[in-house]
């Protein structure tokens, strides 16, 4: 059976006068997934959304709105971020000394829970943390900004498939997938990519035929 894999833009290559109409466009595309990437200035080394700019995102996502959060502590915010309409809210393991409430805690609040691991970060760091998972996010650039080289984390990608077994979680990567390096994750057995600068690149919402060329190239390079 061929395994559905996901294309989620990062809506951190888009426009930022114009959220609005590039969640529109990059949907009308063909993304499966909207990829809302929150970074405090602490964690990362960069600074995008709070809870209010995620609200307004929210109307415009028919999908699935997908939240990864580059900031610590994460606790006192997974209110905010399910009330602002997160249907996955992803934490990093390395952002603070409880994931697994924090895990709780996401799904106590009627979201997904996913867990991101940066790339110094071992498989084996979430093994005690996949009953309480829906989604495993691979970093494969370290976490802050789009654009970046692609790490190559199949070895990983592979260990959690073997961890994971019959689980139902899914592997997101994030970082640097294009049609070149899509493919070797998707073999170790990653589900969902993450794209910004890959889907974004020469588009605009004047010229969205762009975006939709871009995620078909991800797709038949994945498929072929
Ligand atoms: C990096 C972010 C990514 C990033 C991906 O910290 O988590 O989602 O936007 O961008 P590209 O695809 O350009 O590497
Ligand atoms: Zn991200």
């Amino acid at each position: 059976m061929t395994r559905s894999i996901k294309i989620a833009p990062s809506i951190l290559s888009a426009d930022f006068a114009n959220f609005g109409a590039e969640i529109r466009a990059i949907e009308d595309q063909g993304a499966d997934w909207v990829h809302v990437d929150v970074m405090d200035g602490h964690f990362v080394p960069n600074l995008t959304f709070g809870p209010p700019a995620v609200k307004a995102f929210r109307p415009h996502v028919t999908t699935v709105m997908d939240v990864h959060l580059m900031i610590a502590p994460v606790d006192p915010y997974i209110e905010a971020y399910a009330e602002a309409g997160a249907d996955v809210l992803t934490a990093h393991i390395e952002a603070g000394p409880h994931p697994h409430r924090t895990l709780q805690a996401i799904r106590a609040a009627g979201m997904k829970a996913g867990i991101a691991l940066n790339p110094g970060t071992p498989a084996e760091s979430v093994e005690h943390l996949l009953d309480l998972t829906d989604l495993i996010c691979v970093m494969t650039v370290n976490p802050g900004f789009g654009g970046q080289k692609f790490i190559d984390m199949t070895a990983k990608i592979a260990r959690l498939r073997e961890m994971i077994g019959d689980r139902d979680v899914l592997i997101e990567i994030d970082g640097g997938v294009d049609p070149t390096t899509a493919p070797l994750a998707v073999d170790a057995g990653a589900d969902v990519l993450v794209a910004g600068s890959a889907v974004f690149k020469g588009g605009s919402v004047d010229c969205p035929d762009v975006y939709g060329a871009n995620m078909r190239a991800i797709r038949e390079a994945v498929a072929g």
